[in-house]
């Protein structure tokens, strides 16, 4: 084929590209998920009780504002039409009035469902049901939809989730696509294309041949599957600029671990193992689970107030989601005071986008210095000590963090909520807690 030809085609693909692209999650999503704190047993007062504490709390106006139903609200499907039927004992009213009592709380508001044949706790899932469901979704107002990996007729990952894309896509509601799929299959290194050429990921003529083109590599893999239907694939995208990333063009967000736990080793874990800093962006986030704060009274929680606040922190800096898995309704003064940590979040919040990096570490790997820029030449620090029973000093330099050694930054404590002064070349968090964290924000003075 000639250059010109092959030109001709590139530009009339990208014409017609398809891919995620409902403008939501320019930032990490903020709001509340039924499954730590209840597992199936919620129900429409549930529901409902959560959705007037996300305003009486104010957890609403420090920015949470999805409300997340997650499994064991579906029941089964209508004979003939296959229309989704919520739990008819549960949620009697059925799934529209929530969704329209959270809006007219302003709030949003998600559902749960699964792409295979069954949910994780066995009700109906999506697989072969996409558009069906996503209609009746965006019939019903929903506004974020979590997107499980259970029962998957072993059916790769890849193949499945953008179906549901497509389908939610095609009913011209934005609707959150956030997929659980457990990091199994990386889903930060997705992407498909049908023509290798050199490292673009580029969909050409039929027949539709799926490539797997894993992070780091720079050739597409031999071909995974065959299709005689171009419908059938998940769409690649062609890079548009250094924020480009792959599992971004699947979904709004991505689980990149298993379940977290109320403790200090699952939640250390998940961190450990979230998908890396370069995947991430506007748009589309890692995902190494809930914000696990119990909300139970001081001390009686998988984790103490320390703990918890090393926690957020993480998450944080990490731009992970800051979907809350307890009991808003009887939540402790220290779980307040966690969650609703402004300076924090707008860490999280901070438009560049940019998830942190572990910048430096010492005492073999026991603390770690984890930085990332921030809108306005800002730069955010978080120093974890993972010692139990030793406080420590952390130090950190301009140059590991990247940064002029002649730029002088005001530097202010987000948990202490105090000014610690102007300096210019290196800073040391005096004394970190064991299990603890102390997290800055960097300002230049000029
Ligand atoms: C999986 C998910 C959880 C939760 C349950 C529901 O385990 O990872 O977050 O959604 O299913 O059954």
């Amino acid at each position: 084929m000639s250059a010109m030809l092959l030109l001709y085609s590139l530009v009339g693909w990208l014409g017609i590209a398809k891919g995620l692209n409902n403008g939501l999650g320019l930032t990490p999503q903020m709001g509340w998920n039924s499954w730590n704190a209840f597992h199936c047993n919620i129900d429409q007062t549930l529901i409902q009780e959560t959705i007037q504490a996300m305003i009486t709390t104010n957890l609403s106006s420090v920015g949470y504002v999805y409300v997340n139903m997650d499994d064991c609200w579906a029941y089964a499907r209508t004979p003939g039409t296959n229309v989704i039927i919520p739990e008819p004992t549960t949620f009697p009213d059925g799934i529209a009035p929530l969704a329209q009592l959270a809006h007219a709380n302003g709030l949003k508001f998600g559902l749960y469902s699964d792409a295979g044949n069954f949910t994780c706790a066995g009700r109906p899932g999506s697989l072969g049901y996409e558009t069906i469901d996503a209609n009746t979704y965006a019939g019903w107002g929903v506004d974020y939809l979590k997107y499980d990996n259970c029962y998957d007729d072993n059916i790769p990952p890849e193949t499945r989730y953008p179906v549901m894309r497509d389908a939610l896509n095609a009913t011209g509601r934005p609707i959150f696509y956030s997929m659980c799929e457990w990091g199994v299959d990386d889903p930060w290194t997705w992407c498909v294309c049908f023509l290798c050429i050199r490292n673009a990921y580029v969909r050409f003529h039929p027949p539709w041949i799926l490539y797997v083109l894993k992070r780091d590599e720079t050739q597409c893999s031999d071909p995974v599957q065959t299709f005689s239907n171009a419908n059938n694939v998940c769409s690649g995208n062609v890079p548009q600029s250094s924020h480009f990333h792959r599992a971004g063009d699947v979904g709004n967000s991505w689980r990149t671990t298993g379940d977290i736990s109320d403790n200090w080793d699952s939640m250390l874990s998940n961190w450990d193992n979230n998908g890396p800093a370069a995947d991430a962006g506007p748009g589309g986030w890692n995902d190494p689970d809930m914000v696990f704060l119990c909300c139970l009274e001081v001390g009686n929680g998988g984790m103490t107030t320390t703990e918890y606040i090393s926690h957020f922190s993480l998450w944080c800096i990490g731009k992970a989601p800051l979907i809350i898995g307890c009991d808003i309704r009887d939540m402790s003064a220290d779980t307040k005071m966690i969650l609703m940590n402004k300076e924090a979040i707008a860490i999280s919040q901070d438009p560049l986008g940019q998830q942190c990096t572990m910048v430096a570490s010492q005492n073999s790997g026991n603390q770690n210095v984890y930085g990332t820029p921030l809108s306005n030449d800002g730069y955010a620090i978080v120093f974890l000590n993972r010692w139990n029973n030793s406080a420590v000093n952390i130090p950190v330099t301009w140059t590991q963090l990247g940064l002029n050694s002649d730029t002088s930054y005001s530097i202010r404590d987000l948990w202490a909520h105090e000014d610690l002064g102007v300096y210019k070349g290196s800073f040391t968090a005096e004394q970190v807690s064991p299990h603890g964290v102390m997290m800055v924000r960097l300002t230049p003075t000029s």
